[in-house]
């Protein structure tokens, strides 16, 4: 068996959307059995030590999901070690992450949406300067693709 999965959630800011799929992950494992770690950064550094935006802890919440007390940080070299997945929430937040990526990088990394067949290539669309309908767009699509990559990891992806 290998190792337990080890998940990294990165958009831009770490205050939108990647707690959002950090929190769809968790509560997807949770309810699938899967025992996973999961945790979610961001490739810049505006919000580092900040709670998520209010328009995502509302959009949790109304799954019945508390994520108050995330915390944005910036990804590390580390992470890439630490982690099995590094999970990108959109094209320009994978290709900074390819960028920085430190020679002994180990985590396999990969956009999140390439996790759902059909939506393969696509972005988690940024919902920070929209209005708060636009988190709900979000929260559909982390869910979505939280869903399809806990059943991928418990048929050994
Ligand atoms: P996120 O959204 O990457 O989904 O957390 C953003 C949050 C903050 C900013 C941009 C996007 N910003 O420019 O501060």
């Amino acid at each position: 068996m290998s190792l337990k999965p080890r998940i990294l959630f990165v958009c831009l800011g770490n205050i939108c959307r990647s707690p959002l799929a950090e929190a769809a992950f968790r509560k997807a494992a949770d309810d699938a059995g899967l025992d996973a770690e999961a945790d979610s950064a961001g490739t810049a550094d505006y919000h580092v030590g900040s709670a998520p935006d209010p328009r995502s802890i509302a959009t949790a919440a109304g799954y019945g999901i508390d994520i108050r007390h995330y915390k944005g940080r910036q990804i590390t070299r580390r992470d890439y070690t630490r982690f099995t997945h590094i999970m990108a929430l959109d094209a320009d937040n994978l290709a900074d992450i390819e960028r920085i990526a430190p020679n002994d990088a180990t985590a396999r990394v990969a956009l999140l949406l390439d996790a759902v067949p059909h939506r393969r290539g696509q972005d988690v669309a940024d919902p920070y300067y929209g209005d708060s309908a636009g988190f709900e767009v979000t929260w559909a699509d982390v869910d979505e693709a939280a869903q399809a990559l806990v059943t991928q990891l418990l048929t050994g992806g």
